[in-house]
């Protein structure tokens, strides 16, 4: 039943509403309702009902406009998703043709597909839809829908990590004039993509009223502020440099996480007699490698030279470069081979069932174990990072043209409230922006970042949108797409150089 039309927007779209208590506008006058059956899709319905393949845009708006009148109702987030026992709401063919006449599958209005609260919708974009990110984000919904019963909360999500798929589709909404109202935008210069003055409105004002400047640690508003104002408010503070562990395989192996890369070796190499897949990674995405090398280069240069490669301080054609390109290389040789076939998250279930050791991700990792309810983790820094946090932030911006300027707004207030934080960050694995949460809502783990938070040498991820332009990062994760491929250090080490040239930092 799931073979759908290849429409690559719909491929990606993973749409829910929260909470569905609204007011919709009425349902089509006729019209019929229809449960699911097995191998029925959403547009083998449209055909059948509609005579129209498309028109499965029209059924999935109808059945949603139904079910914020009576949760009997499917919530159809993802039209690729619907359940045997489903109850659709079938538009008249009238109706759903007056709709379709307008509909452009590349470039709709995201809120066209949901119901209209009594004070309008706010659709957040993000690409949240891995375990903890998702759960977090619903979190930080529900206390902005306490005080706003009547606007429909539309949860539009992109699937895929680092916002691979999220990043290109939201620059064609901008472009297009069919942004969300509010969407995810990394602290730092991945800012400059969407050409802020053009596009995005400033958030300054919310940081005034809301005393933001005085919430916040001035490294992180530096790391916001472009071109003389604020573009985002932040909801957290993640670290890119985690090596995890599973406890039970490196208790069972006696051994402890590695402080460095010939540590790493040692281990590896007891892990890997013991039958462990040592290393795991997914590459499946094609940031992820970027992702790790980053910790690579910061764990083999330390943090000041690290700092350097970002703003030219330092030499890409360095030997420092050339060793990190080999100590990461020597990783790989212990990974998992089915690592392009795999995604941040479905590498972590090799921890999880103690078929692999070690892997390096961002902490979003733990709230992706807690919310699988795994708590057989360790953590360390990644090898050679003691004392060093790679960090990021996630922070939420504002279109120009979003379609409900208030809601956004107010959604804004929520993002950078310490209640808004607070329901967010103990789910998503990250620490608050704020200072003033409260350390007790958060685990073990996150504490512990706290506290390095608040007394390492912070360091911006390249990966995450925080050290460097997105142009620059997309030739720097090309350059290690290729090289996990082929393993040449020498072409990686130039290709380097030639991404920081021609980002306009390096002669
Ligand atoms: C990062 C983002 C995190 C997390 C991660 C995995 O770019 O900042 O919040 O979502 O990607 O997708």
């Amino acid at each position: 039943m799931k073979k759908y039309l290849s429409i690559a927007i719909l491929l990606v779209l993973l749409v829910t509403i929260i909470p569905a208590s609204l007011v919709a506008a009425a349902p089509p006058a006729q019209g019929e309702d229809y449960i699911v059956q097995a191998d029925d899709s959403l547009s083998t319905l449209a055909d059948k009902f509609l005579g129209n393949l498309f028109g499965y845009w029209a059924i999935m708006r109808s059945t949603n406009q139904a079910n914020a009148e009576d949760p009997s109702y499917a919530k159809i987030d993802n039209p690729d998703a619907i359940e045997v026992g489903d109850k659709l709401r079938i538009p008249a063919k009238e109706d759903a043709d007056a709709f379709m006449a307008d509909f452009d599958p590349n470039m709709f209005k995201i809120g066209d597909l949901f119901a209209e609260g009594e004070a309008g919708q706010l659709v957040v974009g993000s690409w949240w839809t891995a375990g903890g990110e998702a759960e977090g984000l619903a979190g930080m919904l529900n206390i902005y829908g306490e005080p706003y019963p009547d606007v429909e909360i539309v949860n539009a999500t992109v699937a895929g990590g680092a916002g691979t798929n999220f990043k290109a589709q939201l620059a064609t909404r901008l472009v297009g004039g069919a942004p969300p109202d509010t969407f995810q935008l990394h602290a730092g210069l991945e800012v400059e993509t969407y050409s802020p003055n053009e596009y995005l409105q400033p958030v300054d004002d919310i940081y005034a009223s809301e005393g933001l400047e005085e919430a916040f640690p001035p490294d992180l508003l530096q790391l916001l502020e472009y071109e003389g104002h604020y573009w985002g408010v932040p909801a957290n503070i993640h670290r890119s440099n985690v090596l995890w562990y599973n406890e039970a395989v490196f208790e069972a192996n006696g051994v402890t996480p590695p402080a460095n890369f010939e540590e790493f070796v040692a281990v590896a190499d007891t892990l890997q007699a013991a039958g462990i897949q040592p290393f795991v990674l997914g590459t499946k995405d094609g940031w992820e490698a970027a992702h790790i090398f980053e910790d690579v280069l910061a764990g083999t240069l330390g943090a000041e030279a690290y700092r350097g490669l970002w703003t030219g301080a330092t030499s890409w054609e360095d030997p420092a470069v050339t060793q990190a390109l080999e100590n990461f290389k020597m990783m790989l040789s212990y990974a998992n081979p089915d690592h392009p076939a795999l995604t941040w998250d479905g590498a972590g279930e090799y921890l999880i069932n103690g078929k692999g050791g070690m892997m390096i991700m961002g902490d979003w990792t733990d709230g992706w174990f807690t919310s699988k309810a795994f708590d057989g983790y360790g953590w360390a820094p990644s090898p050679g990072t003691a004392g060093t946090f790679v960090a990021l932030s996630d922070s939420f911006a504002l279109p120009k043209d979003a379609p409900n300027m208030e809601n956004a707004q107010n959604w804004l207030k929520v993002v950078g409230s310490k209640a808004g934080q607070e329901a967010f960050n103990p789910q998503k694995g990250s620490i608050c922006a704020r200072t003033d949460c409260d350390p007790a809502l958060f685990n073990e783990y996150l504490q512990s970042a706290m506290v390095d938070w608040s007394q390492d040498a912070i360091v911006p991820s390249m990966a995450h949108g925080a050290a460097a332009k997105e142009s620059w990062l997309t030739d720097y994760k090309d350059v290690m797409t290729l090289f996990v491929a082929s393993g040449d250090v020498a072409a990686a080490q130039t290709g380097l150089q030639q991404a920081c040239v021609d980002a306009g930092v390096c002669q």
